[in-house]
């Protein structure tokens, strides 16, 4: 049995940087609890000037990928530098060499993914990416070997730290949005560029992931419903609280038989639920499924030592394969489907938050809730404030369960109602 595994680090960054000090620093430790020795022999990055915290020998670096890539020596190449290219290329060809990959990926993942686990089935290769989604937290290791025996019936993820901290923020605090944001660039919660996690598009890149393991489906990037917070104001936090009710931004795949839809927006969720609590930087996932029935996972789904430590982990597993003489890597696309077909986002049926902003004379509530009841939509309850501005009333609204297509149907006519002063919003409602 072999007990030295070789390691080659692509990506010297922020997580690549709290991967390596811990394989140099606690490689004793990792020994004592793995009884394998694992042994970290290049690292690569475009940068080598940049101080990295990490106490390494020169020789260990280099600017060259190709010299990872086709090191015979390396059995685990860990790519940790972001983005589609050239981190396709990178792990395309060190499973063409024969060597297992760890990746954090979600990006690449997301988009590339199919063609990836296919080289890696083809080579007979490890792939493993924990860190990929909700950082710390062992939520892929939970739904591919924790609850292998289970049909799952619904994901719902808080998977962006970036956003859950705005929102957050912006409930505790009574901030908008854009102070929010700013306050978490400033904590460095958030990227100079925000875009990819307030868009909603960081949250869908997971989703896309934990679609494909917990249901066996490939979902393109494309067909997921996508809505960021960009819109969501502070009058609505504070509603909706009023209500008893949070604002997330939730990863939602749920499944109707052989039917499933995806989708991630913010919702309005009941106060009391777990995942209401989840509040700051963390992230949580909500499962349920048929055996195990419902889990809530929680924790840190970002930041240098929390990836770190998934990355770590995915090594170790990789390692104990490696050790075994085990060349049979459990695919992630097993191509065994029970999911036909992708609901698209018109056939949703959902809950929905709305906020009208009218003016305020006789007659605009019942318009509104004709225009409601003629695209089949009940009203379950109704708020009226006192006058904001300038004749001008909030008036909000929770319906009953309603189907997508109706409700934009039916917003799309009240915007036009000239008694109606500013786009009307709807927010939807999980219970
Ligand atoms: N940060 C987190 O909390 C977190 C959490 C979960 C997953 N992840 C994932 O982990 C991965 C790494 O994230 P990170 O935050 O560590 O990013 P990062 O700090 O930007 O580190 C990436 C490093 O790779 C280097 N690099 C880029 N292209 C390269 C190339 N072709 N060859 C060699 N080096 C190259 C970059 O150099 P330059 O800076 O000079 O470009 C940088 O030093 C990403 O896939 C990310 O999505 C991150």
């Amino acid at each position: 049995m072999r007990n030295k595994i070789n390691i080659g680090l692509i990506g010297f960054g922020t997580i690549g940087s709290g991967v390596a000090k811990f394989l140099i620093e606690e490689r004793g430790l990792l020994l004592k609890r793995t009884g394998m020795d694992f042994n970290l022999l290049l690292v690569c990055d475009k940068d080598l000037s940049s101080k990295r915290g990490v106490n390494i020998s020169k020789s260990m670096l280099t600017k060259d990928a190709s010299r990872v890539i086709n090191n015979p020596d390396i059995d685990i190449v860990v790519e940790l530098i972001g983005g589609i290219h050239p981190a396709k290329e990178i792990v395309m060809k060190d499973l063409f060499r024969g060597k297992h990959v760890v990746t954090a990926n979600k990006l690449l993942l997301a988009s590339e993914g199919l063609e990836i686990f296919q080289k890696a089935k083809d080579s007979n290769r490890e792939i493993y990416f924990e860190a990929s989604v909700a950082g710390g937290i062992p939520i892929i290791k939970a739904i591919r070997e924790g609850m292998v025996a289970d049909r799952f019936s619904s994901i719902m993820g808080i998977l962006n730290g970036t956003s859950n901290y705005i929102l957050s923020s912006m409930s505790s605090e009574g901030s908008d949005f854009k102070a929010a944001l700013k306050e978490a660039q400033l904590k460095g919660y958030a990227e100079k560029d925000p875009s990819l996690d307030i868009k909603g598009l960081d949250s869908s890149h997971k989703l896309a992931i934990l679609s494909l393991l917990a249901f066996g489906k490939r979902v393109d990037l494309k067909d997921i419903y996508v809505d960021g917070i960009e819109d969501i104001s502070n009058f609505d936090i504070q509603y909706a609280k009023e209500l008893g009710y949070v604002i997330k931004l939730l990863a939602i795949a749920k499944r109707y038989g052989s039917e499933l839809e995806v989708r991630v927006h913010p919702t309005l969720l009941p106060s009391e639920y777990l995942l209401s609590s989840v509040s700051g930087v963390y992230n949580a996932i909500f499962i349920e499924a048929d055996l195990v029935g419902k889990q809530l996972f929680y924790g840190q789904g970002a930041g240098k030592l929390p990836t770190a430590s998934a990355v770590i982990s995915d090594i170790v597993d990789i390692g104990h394969k490696i050790a075994c003489g085990k060349n049979s890597a459990k695919s992630v696309i097993s191509g065994n489907t029970e999911i036909k077909k992708l609901r698209k986002m018109d056939d949703v049926v959902t809950r929905y938050y709305a906020h009208f902003s009218a003016i305020d004379k006789p007659g605009v509530l019942a318009n509104i809730a004709d225009l409601l009841g003629r695209h089949h939509i009940s009203i379950a309850s109704v708020v009226q404030k006192e006058r904001s501005s300038a004749h001008i009333v909030p008036i909000v609204m929770l319906t009953h369960e309603a189907r997508e297509k109706d409700m934009q149907a039916a917003l799309s006519q009240i915007n036009k109602l000239p008694a109606i002063k500013k786009k009307s919003v709807i927010i939807r409602l999980e219970k």
